[in-house]
């Protein structure tokens, strides 16, 4: 692959870099709102561990910051607009915890981490490749934090796409693989994905 460094806008490269950690920083938020509207004992037990993870997420993303001479306090419209839409997915979960009960707020919750780590992922999706197309330093310093997260966002979004699903099941009363087959096979890709669902028929 061909580096590209004169060809990389850096103004929207920074603007990547803040909408990634904003998204960090709201998807705590999320986290936390998700984990008072899970009923499943093991949906509660990993969105407390994506939680975790995601905090860690925002702390890794702050020393790539320093590490890039980037500082982590300006404020962009592209965060401010992540602000109020993590904002808007915590509101939901609350009115539907208390207008639409404990299995209707679950169903919400799990569709809202699906939307804040659908964003999660591709953010560092983005980083892996800038990391690539980069030199010297900031690819260096992108690169490590890219080594360390990229995994648990796979999982991140691919799990709960399978919690989404199988809580979804349930509530209609069609069988469900529940904790969802993308959680017990320990998914990390989109193709790992499409095969645990294939295989969840045989997983009922
Ligand atoms: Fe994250
Ligand atoms: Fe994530």
């Amino acid at each position: 692959m061909p580096k590209s460094n004169g060809r990389i806008d850096g103004e929207q490269f920074q603007e990547l870099m803040y909408q990634a950690l904003e998204t960090e920083i709201g998807g705590q938020e999320v986290y936390k709102a998700a984990i008072g509207c899970a009923q499943n004992k093991e949906l509660k037990e990993d969105c407390q561990k994506d939680l975790k993870e995601t905090e860690n997420h925002e702390r890794i993303l702050r020393s790539t910051f320093e590490r890039i001479g980037l500082d982590a306090e300006i404020d962009t419209p592209g965060r401010s607009v992540l602000r109020a839409k993590a904002e808007a997915l915590v509101q939901s979960m609350k009115a539907a915890l208390q207008d639409g009960g404990p299995i209707a707020a679950q169903l919400v919750a799990a569709e809202c981490v699906v939307e804040a780590e659908t964003k999660d992922h591709q953010n560092w999706e983005l980083i892996g490749e800038l990391a690539e197309a980069l030199d010297g330093e900031k690819a260096k310093a992108l690169r490590e934090a890219f080594e360390e997260v990229e995994e648990e966002e796979d999982q991140h979004l691919y799990h709960t796409m399978g919690w989404a699903r199988e809580l979804w099941m349930e509530t209609l009363g069609l069988p469900a693989v529940l904790p969802p087959p993308e959680e017990e096979k320990m998914v990390t890709t989109a193709i790992g994905a499409a095969r645990a669902k294939q295989s969840r028929k045989e997983m009922l």
